[in-house]
């Protein structure tokens, strides 16, 4: 670092300068130099106020390792598929598995939020129900946790089936609906916890309830209606921070480091701010080395300044 030049006055009150035109010369020199520094300063100072509102923390795309999760779906349903009345059962494939009284989930794909407030995880797999001697034949397939903020996430899901209307219509036509956000999961509970390079969402018993699209779809239970909650567990590896945020400053710039490493020292919005003022600085010397040399030719030892 260098050390800062004097800015004060340039011209100490007292006798007649003995160097003469020459030192006088320089002394404007030097003044219009310390004017035009002085501006630079103002310049160079203001990345360092954007560089102060910029230093939070952005949140990072993380990829998930591992994750569970475990859902009921319905109680109700699943003892209606089960009792007197369906006489019915279900079965599950892929990464989707049951042990009473839940399905589990397991993935280890997707990406999270280093914050929490976004994400997908997919899971392969689903869940066959089956009852009423086939009447009753519904699929749901290819769950997907979706957080869509903070505090809400959403299960997406293929639904493949007839609902019970229908059936009862004597309409048997399965439809398959593909990516139907199913219900929606209150994620107020959910601890986010960042520990170096990875991230751990979890929630225990989060509410959830069908969605206007998951009645759409299955049918039976009115929109807002409960389903069972949720529970999941997802970690997920975060990439290092992409570059030291810059330490917030409100001092100003250094006068003497300025001609040595401008660029350096401002974002690149800002580096034709410096330029121009180095050019002003340039400008200044040269007007100055031309008033200097005019007064000379005129051949008088006249003052120059102040
Ligand atoms: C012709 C065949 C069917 C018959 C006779 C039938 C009959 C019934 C009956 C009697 C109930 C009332 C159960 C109770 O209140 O405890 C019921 C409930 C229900 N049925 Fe069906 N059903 C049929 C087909 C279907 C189909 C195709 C679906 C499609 C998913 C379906 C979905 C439901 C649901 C979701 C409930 C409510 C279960 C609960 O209490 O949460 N049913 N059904």
């Amino acid at each position: 670092m260098h050390s800062p030049r004097p800015i004060g006055p340039a011209h100490p009150a007292g006798p007649a300068d003995p160097a003469g035109p020459a030192r006088r010369a320089r002394v404007v020199l030097a003044s219009a130099l310390a004017t035009s520094v002085g501006a630079l300063t103002v310049v160079a100072a203001a990345p360092a106020a954007t560089a102060a509102t910029t230093s939070t923390p952005e949140a990072t795309t993380c990829q998930v390792v591992e994750a569970d999760a475990s859902w009921g779906f319905k109680e109700s349903f699943r003892s209606y598929i089960s009792g007197s009345i369906a006489h019915g059962e279900w079965e599950t494939s892929g990464d989707v598995s049951y042990a009473t009284p839940e399905f589990l989930f397991a993935s280890s794909a997707g990406e999270v939020s280093s914050d929490g407030s976004a994400g997908t995880v997919p899971v392969e797999g689903g869940i066959h129900f089956t009852g009423h001697d086939g009447l009753l034949d519904t699929t749901v397939e290819n769950p997907s946790l979706v957080i869509v903020d903070a505090a809400t996430a959403q299960i997406v899901v293929d639904i493949t089936g007839v609902s019970m209307e229908d059936a009862m219509a004597g309409d048997a036509t399965a439809e398959t609906l593909t990516e139907v956000g199913f219900v929606e999961v209150d994620l107020e509970g959910m601890t986010v916890t960042n520990d170096g390079d990875s991230v751990t969402l979890a929630v225990e018993d989060a509410p959830t309830a069908i969605t206007e699209d998951g009645f759409a779809a299955f049918g039976s239970y009115e929109p807002g209606t409960a389903f069972d909650p949720l529970s999941f567990t997802i970690i997920a590896e975060c990439p290092a921070a992409a570059s030291p945020t810059p330490e917030p400053s409100t001092s100003t710039v250094d006068a003497a480091a300025v001609d040595v490493d401008p660029p350096a020292a401002t974002a690149d919005n800002a580096s034709w701010l410096v330029w121009t003022g180095i050019g002003a600085v340039i400008a200044a010397a040269a007007a100055a080395v031309v008033v200097v040399l005019r007064r000379r030719r005129r051949g008088g030892d006249s003052e120059v300044s102040p």
